[in-house]
């Protein structure tokens, strides 16, 4: 049945510590937070939470510490159902941990310590290879780069082996080079990320759908850039559009861009258009930035209906 297709998420897993901050801290100064929260978090975790909330089946690869953090990050995704028999502890290591603050307008800064994603050997890509060999036909891989590139780059190319859509988070844009473009059927950058990938900054739709088409030029099957003020330009191989994100009140951006990611996996594995899929991504991503905290805020599929009336998308004239 197509609508139980899964998502196979490949990436980071981190203990996410929240708290709410009036203003950015000055260099050397305290600031006191408040509204302290320890959550699950990561982009792949956060997708693989996704996933199961819009009732696909989800399937997460990636390292933890073997600690106590690494409960805080996987407890919830136990909860959901998420399978992650591929996710192995680390020995002598710390799980990922992401220090949050959130200023009133929402716009978070993370401080990120990778430590246990980045630790990966090669009987566990062995491992990760066979686990993608053997998906189930139309399953779809969503994978970041908070995993060293090799992991990203081996993954991507079974995924392709295995003729599984490919789903690309360029995120740490560093990691991302042409060979592993090429490896993508959709790449999903935000304006940052496009910036640092093509050269081209982003400050409008004609920008964004540069870079989008740049990306394309660089190997990507199809890029859909994400602009400052809300909403994406989508560029695929003879067709623009531009998808309107609608006005909500922003709390925390936090998880927005996986939960983007997770829910344009979950609608293409559901055979939605691409540009419908896109809808689809920015209605569950808006539905996430009104909440504190990535995965507390994560949408259930009546929440993503219920604001994609408002999410229009148009076709977009070719940028000079
Ligand atoms: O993309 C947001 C996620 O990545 C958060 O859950 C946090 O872990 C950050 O590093």
């Amino acid at each position: 049945m197509t609508s139980r297709r899964p998502i196979f998420s490949l990436g980071s897993i981190n203990a996410d510590f929240h708290v709410r901050v009036d203003r950015r801290p000055e260099p050397g100064e305290t600031l006191i937070g408040r509204d302290f929260r320890a959550l699950g978090g990561g982009k792949a975790a956060n997708v693989a939470l996704l996933a199961m909330r819009l009732g696909h089946p989800a399937h997460l690869f990636g390292r933890v510490g073997n600690d106590a953090l690494a409960e805080q990050a996987l407890a919830p995704l136990r909860l959901a159902g998420v399978d992650l028999s591929g996710v192995s502890p680390v020995d002598g290591c710390a799980t990922a941990v992401s220090m949050i603050s959130v200023p009133p307008d929402g716009d978070k800064g993370i401080v990120l310590a990778p430590n246990a994603n980045d630790r990966w050997d090669e009987d566990g890509i062995a491992a990760l290879e066979a686990n993608i060999a053997g998906a189930p036909e139309g399953a779809v891989l969503v994978l970041d780069c908070e995993v060293p590139a090799e992991v990203a780059a081996r993954a991507a190319a079974a995924a392709g082996r295995r003729r599984l859509t490919r789903v690309l988070d360029p995120s740490p844009a560093e990691r991302v080079d042409d060979a592993l473009l090429a490896e993508a059927d959709f790449v999903l950058p935000n304006s940052a990320e496009a910036e640092a990938l093509t050269g081209i900054a982003i400050d409008d739709a004609a920008s964004g759908a540069r870079a989008a088409r740049r990306l394309i030029d660089r190997g990507a099957g199809a890029a859909c850039v994400k602009l400052p003020g809300g909403g994406s330009v989508l560029a695929e191989r003879g067709r623009l559009s531009l998808v309107r994100a609608p006005q909500v009140d922003v709390t925390d951006t936090t998880g927005a861009g996986d939960a983007f990611a997770g829910a344009f996996a979950v609608a293409l594995a559901e055979g939605r258009d691409p540009v419908e899929a896109v809808r689809f991504a920015t209605a569950a991503a808006s539905h996430v930035v009104t909440g504190y905290g990535s995965q507390p805020a994560y949408p259930d599929r009546e929440d993503v209906e219920r604001l994609l009336a408002g999410v229009q998308a148009e076709p977009l004239d070719p940028p000079d």
